[in-house]
């Protein structure tokens, strides 16, 4: 196991997420189709190139990003042309005879604005060519398509192109996955490190979503956490001692394996720079304030907020977060004044914070009056970078 910090997990790297796994598999063997919840850098790409890289007997996988297509074509260019790629094509050979000589047979010539337009002169609807293109796979093969960064696609498209488009995206996926020939062959999986759901809640339009299947994706369990940890420590041969582990494990507080990373990668610098440092809890301090000093591992906190909403609402979330890198905790009872300040009401301002729990900045799960950061050492750059 390497010690990736940042990109996308594969093979051995991949830290078996047992748990997510098998209810996902359950979910899309049951027929299901599937919304990944979870903030930023939780683990979900990671999850679904596990499951592409790994598919259960009878499933092919694809998998797309969507995040940088801002419109709806683009969107299903995307699409269509991941089910072209020659790789996946390549694989289609062994695996599911039907649908390698149709995708072979049909050639698309381009998808535009008016659809999918066919060698042939045909030109169909997008959602028309998916299903002609899907509906009778061989008969025990079905087809899992991940999209990912599907929320930021379709906030791309209400930013750059028309809530229009974006409702008619949302609107194609809910008939397709309603389309029960379609459903039959084809499970849709959908994950994003924003809220999907605020997203759409934005436009009106949460009853097209309402029929997925949300699995959620939790920060790591303690002792999962230490046997994670441990085995990295292992495997890159830094030397942790029990006591020291659990310490950087309580530093962390929200167990994702990035925040675990950043730090073992911080301390494997200290003990490289001095061989016989022991990697204490003064180490363990040292490499928390260095890993601080990456703004690129941090800045998309910031940065995602400015983009997504308007500037009263960004200056609204950040005077929350301000306040709480400050003080630790932050009463419910403060939001209404700082709403008024920036000329946001009550139900603005509570959509507002419910993004941000949402999103993974913050929680109150302790006291549901109470709010905190998810990970000290995300409070702890904010402070230092933003608020200050
Ligand atoms: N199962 C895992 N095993 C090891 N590292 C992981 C795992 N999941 C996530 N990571 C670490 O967290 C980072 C973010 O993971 P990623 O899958 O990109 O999250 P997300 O898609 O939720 O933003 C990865 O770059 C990697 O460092
Ligand atoms: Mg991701």
């Amino acid at each position: 196991m390497k010690n990736c910090v940042g990109q996308v997990v594969r093979g051995k790297d991949f830290w078996d997420r047992k748990i997510e796994l098998e209810t996902i598999w359950e979910a899309i063997d049951s027929g299901s189709h599937i919304l990944l919840v979870a903030p930023r850098r939780v683990g979900k790409t990671s999850i679904m190139h596990k499951i592409k890289d790994e598919p259960k007997d009878g499933y092919i996988v694809i998998y797309i990003d969507t995040e940088s297509a801002d419109n709806e074509n683009e969107f299903w260019h995307k699409l269509f042309n991941a089910m072209m790629e020659e790789d996946f094509i390549n694989k289609l050979k062994s695996k599911s005879k039907v649908l390698y000589e149709r995708l072979t047979n049909i050639k698309i010539k381009k998808v535009s604005a008016s659809g999918v337009e066919f060698v042939d002169g045909k030109t169909l609807d997008y959602s028309v060519a998916f299903e002609t293109l899907v509906k009778d796979l061989d008969i025990d093969k079905k087809l899992i398509i991940m999209i990912d960064e599907f929320a930021q696609t379709v906030e791309n498209i209400i930013k750059y192109e028309d809530v229009k488009n974006a409702n008619s995206l949302l609107k194609a996926h809910r008939s397709l996955r309603q389309n029960p020939k379609v459903s039959k062959k084809v499970t849709f999986v959908y994950a994003g490190s924003i809220g999907l759901e605020s997203v759409v809640s934005k436009i009106n339009s949460i009853k097209i979503i309402n029929d997925l299947n949300n699995i959620k994706v939790l920060p790591l369990l303690k002792l999962e956490a230490f046997k994670f940890t441990s085995q990295l420590c292992s495997s890159i041969k830094i030397d942790m001692s029990e006591d020291a582990i659990k310490y950087l494990l309580e530093k962390v507080e929200w167990l994702i394996p990035f925040y675990i990373q950043l730090l073992i990668q911080q301390l494997k610098i200290l003990s490289r720079e001095d061989s016989d440092r022991v990697l204490d809890n003064s180490a363990i301090d040292e490499a928390i304030n260095k890993a601080l000093e990456h703004r690129s591992y941090f800045e998309s906190w910031q940065t995602k907020l400015r983009e997504s909403f308007s500037n009263d609402e960004y200056l609204f979330a950040k005077e929350i977060l301000n306040i709480i890198s400050e003080n630790n905790t932050m009463a419910s009872s403060q939001i209404i004044n700082i709403a008024t300040k920036h000329e946001l009401n009550e139900d603005e301002a509570k959509e507002m914070i419910h993004t941000l729990i949402y999103d993974g900045y913050i929680n109150n799960n302790e006291n549901s009056k109470i709010y905190r950061y998810n990970s000290p050492i995300l409070r702890q750059w904010w402070n230092k970078n933003v608020a200050n």
